[in-house]
């Protein structure tokens, strides 16, 4: 990845290199950090966040899970998103902001102060490869999500991503590129990082909120198919059901959507036509073709 640019530090842009935290630090050290990751789109008139609100919405929830308190607010981070986006001239990229304990904390676990924020902007890449809608494989992980009672992991934060480091290690160990994490109480969670769909008879489904990060992708989705009038639905489902399924897809900030073209074992059609009309759909709003969900954008610079 080309490392250049400016990185917003708490309150100034400093040269990428010099966006570091000690190796002691209570974020690094403990993986203590929250982060957020949206898109950046060129439209006809200036360079646009998706759905900055909602990713701004969720870092403050994540905060608020574990019981931090982050040292700006959601208006103050937007505005420097804004500073930053255009300072690096970014059009098509990702935002990645993190919200940490940056202080060395070498013994103690629980800290009074308030969360640094570090705001980076990538431009899009081959190594990125947004908009990227190559079917993809995908299998069952040998390891469980992350029970929410253990942690919160609808809070996106760097520590739980272990469980979704081994379940796409384990899955690109057996030849998949993602593998889908179940639960302890046997039902279907969520990928390592991205949610999961599937069709089943004309209807779109997919697992409930509660033990998996709520996904700003899942939600438009689910919003984006309400609009075109294509019955979904939120609710606890199973390996079998993926097995059943007539098409899966996965869904992230990154590709938007990936549909699933080897699952386990089993070949399935990808994209499906229900996937297919949901990436037209997605590629038409964020090519702005479709004025439709205008509310979803914000204009950055
Ligand atoms: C665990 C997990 N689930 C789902 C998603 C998809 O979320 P979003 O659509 O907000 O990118 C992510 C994104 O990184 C994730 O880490």
């Amino acid at each position: 990845m080309e490392k250049k640019g400016k990185v917003w530090m708490n309150g100034a842009l400093v040269p990428w290199e010099k966006a570091t935290v000690p190796l002691l630090s209570h974020g690094f050290s403990r993986g203590s950090a929250i982060f957020e990751v949206f898109g950046t789109h060129k439209g006809p008139d200036g360079v646009y966040a998706f759905r900055m609100d909602e990713h701004l919405k969720r870092l403050a929830q994540s905060a608020r899970a574990l019981e931090m308190e982050i040292a700006y607010s959601a208006e103050e981070i937007a505005l420097a998103v804004r500073e930053t986006v255009e300072a690096n001239e970014v059009e098509r990229g990702i935002v990645k902001m993190f919200a940490y304990w940056g202080e060395e904390a070498v013994i103690n676990l629980v800290l009074d102060a308030k969360l640094d924020v570090a705001i980076f902007v990538i431009p899009d890449s081959e190594e990125l490869g947004l908009d990227d809608s190559e079917p993809i494989s995908a299998c069952i992980s040998k390891w469980r999500k992350l029970h929410p009672e253990t942690v919160p992991v609808a809070a996106k934060a760097c520590a739980n991503y272990l469980n979704g480091y081994l379940a796409r290690k384990d899955a690109a160990d057996r030849g998949f590129d993602v593998g889908f994490l179940i639960g302890t109480d046997d039902f279907l969670a969520e990928g390592s990082i991205e949610s999961v769909f599937l069709v089943k008879d004309g209807v779109l489904k997919t697992p409930a909120l509660g033990p998996i990060l709520s996904g700003v992708t899942r939600k438009s989705i689910l919003q984006a198919a309400e609009v075109i009038g294509l019955p979904t639905t939120e609710d606890r489902m199973t390996a079998q059901d993926l097995l059943a399924a007539d098409e899966i897809f996965t869904t992230g900030t990154g590709n938007m959507i990936s549909p699933v073209a080897r699952f386990e074992d089993i070949t399935i059609p990808a994209p499906g036509p229900v996937s297919k009309q949901l990436m037209e759909l997605m590629a038409g709003i964020t090519r702005f073709s479709d004025d439709r969900f205008n509310d979803w954008f914000q204009r950055l610079y």
